[in-house]
């Protein structure tokens, strides 16, 4: 059972029901299907961050409520847009009426539907990097704008902290001017940002989020997120694009 984490007892979700857990830190969501067989999965959407909690299940799939990408719960695969990468799925033991997951060995699935991004691939003129061991690329190593390229590594980590959104304001953490420094050192990221107050009900969520929107960057391995309050967050931190979703001027 090396690897295995205990999560819940099998009485505290019944054939029909979810229950949301946490793995090494990961939110994750644990669901018992109608027939009894127990799929588990991260609870995160790809897309942008959207828990998937609540999302409807049907047909072997589960939809984000968001913006309505819809992930396969056996593979984690993305099959329908705006999502384009898989979330991670988990091996799931039952032992003395507890229930243990690990992340799966296999690899998160990439989608294969059209995407803007993936037509572009098939472009020859578009440069970009073949692996020469053979293994497929994963999309986001392949596909690389020039404009990309030219971008600095905290220009990169800026970005993918862009794609977390403050669940109650709706507006990502960037622009919200939640984030305080920008810092790496080799393939380990250092964050500081803070929250719009101490008490946000949001706050593990938007940190965790935070976190692995950068372990997804190939040029990241470890991100560590430190929460700092002061100074305090006040809304001058914001971009004028938060401004104007929020209506203040
Ligand atoms: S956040 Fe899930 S589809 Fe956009």
């Amino acid at each position: 059972m090396s690897d295995y984490e205990k999560v819940a007892s099998v009485d505290e979700i019944k054939p029909g029901q979810r229950l949301s857990v946490f793995v090494d830190d990961i939110p994750v969501l644990l669901i018992q299907k109608d027939d009894g067989c127990y799929v588990a999965v991260e609870d995160v959407c790809s897309h942008d961050g959207q828990p998937l909690t609540d999302g409807p299940i049907e047909d072997g799939a589960i939809t984000c409520d968001r913006h309505g990408a819809r992930f396969d719960l056996k593979t984690g695969k993305p099959l329908c847009m705006p999502a384009t990468e898989g979330i991670s799925v988990y091996d799931i033991r039952i032992e003395d009426e507890a229930i243990y997951l690990k992340p799966s060995a296999a690899e998160v699935s990439t989608c294969d539907h059209p995407t803007p991004a993936n037509t572009v691939r098939a472009t020859p003129s578009v440069p970009q990097t073949i692996p020469t061991d053979g293994e497929p690329a994963a999309l986001e190593a392949i596909e690389v704008s020039a404009e990309e390229e030219n971008k600095s590594i905290d220009e990169k980590m800026i970005d993918a902290l862009r794609t977390v959104i403050d669940p109650e304001l709706m507006i990502n953490i960037v622009d919200l001017g939640l984030i305080y420094s920008v810092n790496h050192d080799g393939k380990n990221a250092y964050i500081d940002m803070t929250l719009t107050s101490p008490a946000c009900p949001a706050g593990p969520q938007i940190v965790q989020q935070a976190r692995m929107s950068l372990e997804r960057l190939h040029l990241v391995e470890q991100a560590e997120i430190k929460l700092v309050m002061t100074p305090p967050w006040s809304p001058d931190r914001m971009t004028d694009e938060a401004r104007d979703h929020l209506g203040i001027f």
